[in-house]
């Protein structure tokens, strides 16, 4: 029996992603992965170098993107998000291409949507593919833990093949790519993105909760980056891929393990998913798979007081644009 324990602690240490655990992957000082996007002296880069806070207040939000873009790999940042009121507040960490392809970008999000006071923060994925922007695909969860209290990790593995999101290295949504998908599955290199920004008009009740400023700022400190891909000259197009000593921790699927966690975690905080919205869908979309205990779930939730899904979307790409260009033109 002892033995055998010492050997699930060995097998655990050297291949610790079997274990659930993604831990041992090197993180990377701020300035070697990240640039600012806009914000001014709305984004703080902490004297480690490590850490970065990004604040909203009544002048402007604030925001970071990748140096690099990436085809494919395994990203992450420690997030702990601001406390209080935070109605209309959007934090989002996502991956896009939007600026280099406006008709067919492809994204996956994260997006965190704040509350009226002693109300929870909640997290929405979503994803995109080669412009695929009239289809979303949206789910939204509520969380094990308060995350305005302590960091916490949220990470996106993304292949040819599958994305899969990670909260603290549980795996919480996964989609396996289908043939009936085709261009919606991104394919496309893309760059990381952080960004916190008004989403007054839909992010808290349909937009019932504006922001207060009130209580700016607003801050969202990130830190723990692990960019883990395959890096894309924007001009050759061909992809370096990171083969670093630490890849063995790069998880490559959702283990029997992991997807026992998954299930147990979307049993108690899946809020919405498109796959069961049949006003949106009158059949689900191929990727979907439908469990009846899901269904169950997810009757009670109204779609509507999370807000409007469309309205939500092109109202935020329109804000994502015209920062940028208050970026760009300064
Ligand atoms: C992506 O969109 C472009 C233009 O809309 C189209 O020509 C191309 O075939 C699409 N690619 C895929 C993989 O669907």
């Amino acid at each position: 029996m002892v033995n055998f324990l010492l050997e699930i602690f060995i097998l655990c240490s050297v291949f610790v992603f079997v274990c659930g655990s993604l831990e041992k992957l090197a993180t990377l000082p701020f300035d070697e992965g990240y640039s600012q996007l806009f914000g001014d002296d709305n984004l703080m880069v902490l004297e480690d170098g490590k850490s970065v806070h990004i604040s909203l207040d009544e002048r402007t939000g604030a925001g970071f993107v990748s140096q690099d873009l990436y085809l494919h790999g395994f990203f992450s940042a420690s997030i702990k998000l601001p406390a209080d009121y935070t109605a209309g507040v959007v934090v989002a960490f996502y991956m896009s291409n939007g600026d280099m392809f406006e008709k067919n970008h492809d994204e996956i999000d994260f997006e965190f949507l704040g509350n009226i006071r002693a109300k929870n923060w909640r997290i929405q994925t979503n994803i995109y593919g080669n412009g695929s922007t009239n289809v979303g695909r949206e789910e939204r969860y509520g969380l094990w833990f308060d995350p305005t209290e302590d960091f916490h990790t949220y990470s996106i593995l993304w292949t040819d093949s599958q994305i899969i999101f990670y909260v603290d290295n549980v795996p919480i949504r996964e989609i396996k790519k289908t043939q009936a998908m085709g261009g919606d599955f991104p394919s496309k290199p893309m760059s990381l993105y952080a960004t916190i920004w008004d989403g007054s008009s839909w992010a808290t009740n349909g937009g019932k909760y504006k922001v207060n400023y009130k209580y700016a700022p607003y801050v969202a400190k990130f830190s723990d980056f692990v960019l883990h891909g395959c890096t894309v000259d924007p001009i050759e197009l061909s992809p370096k891929c990171d083969t670093a000593t630490n890849s063995a921790f790069v998880p490559t699927g959702v283990s029997l393990d992991q997807r026992r966690k998954m299930e147990s975690f979307r049993k108690k905080y899946l809020q919405y998913s498109y796959c069961y919205d049949r006003t949106r869908y009158k059949v689900p979309l191929s990727e979907c798979v439908i469990g009846p205990k899901e269904a169950d779930q997810l009757r009670g939730f109204d779609p509507v007081t999370f807000g409007g899904v469309l309205r939500h979307h092109s109202k935020r790409h329109h804000q994502r644009q015209s920062r940028r260009e208050d970026a760009s033109s300064k």
